[in-house]
């Protein structure tokens, strides 16, 4: 299947896309297309909220959000890739997220699959679980099919992560797919 890989950190070579390489490459090894999406360094504005879009529609903002909207509508899996910042998403990936607002009809109950891959500083499950209760309701809202979480506590640099068992449990997690 279709993967696209949407990444929000400011960190290029950090531990949530070290993770997300671990995941990409079980997927890669498994035959799947996947495409990687640098949300954090795209031009993407925050939603104005004037609702010209009406929910379904043009948003009234021409940036980098187009480029990922057509990425979004010709995939049949997103991954949701970020750091924890104050116990939740960058904003960075939030922003993008927000951005669905103008495509919602388009994406809700059409029979997405996602995934979370987040990674934070402190090792205890209250640093994730906002991230992960916050992406569950939006699975839910919108019909996507959960397919793993990967909730890196213990993840601060790199080299932390990567004497974890995440960067085992992404790639596990492509291969289960
Ligand atoms: C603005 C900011 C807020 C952060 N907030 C948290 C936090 O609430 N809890 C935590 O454990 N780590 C926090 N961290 C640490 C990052 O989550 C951690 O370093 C992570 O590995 C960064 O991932 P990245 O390299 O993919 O960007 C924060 C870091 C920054 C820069």
């Amino acid at each position: 299947m279709k993967i696209l890989v949407l990444e929000g950190s400011p960190h290029k070579k950090g531990s949530s896309n070290l993770l997300a390489d671990n995941f990409i490459k079980g997927a890669v090894e498994n035959g799947h297309e996947v495409q990687v999406y640098d949300a954090a360094h795209a031009k993407i504005g925050a939603c104005q909220g004037c609702n010209a879009c009406g929910m379904n529609g043009d948003c009234i903002q021409k940036d980098d959000m187009g480029k990922i909207k057509e990425l979004i509508l010709n995939t049949d899996m997103i991954v949701f890739v970020s750091p924890i910042y104050y116990f939740g998403i960058s904003a960075q990936l939030k922003t993008v997220i927000d951005r669905f607002y103008s495509f919602n009809s388009k994406l809700m109950n059409k029979g997405f699959k996602s995934a979370l891959i987040v990674a934070a500083w402190d090792n205890s499950e209250m640093v994730t679980a906002p991230a992960r209760d916050h992406y569950l309701a939006i699975c839910s809202y919108l019909g996507f099919e959960n397919k793993g979480m990967i909730l890196a506590g213990g993840c601060g640099t790199p080299q932390m992560t990567q004497n974890t068992k995440y960067p085992q449990a992404a790639y596990e997690l492509s291969k289960s797919l």
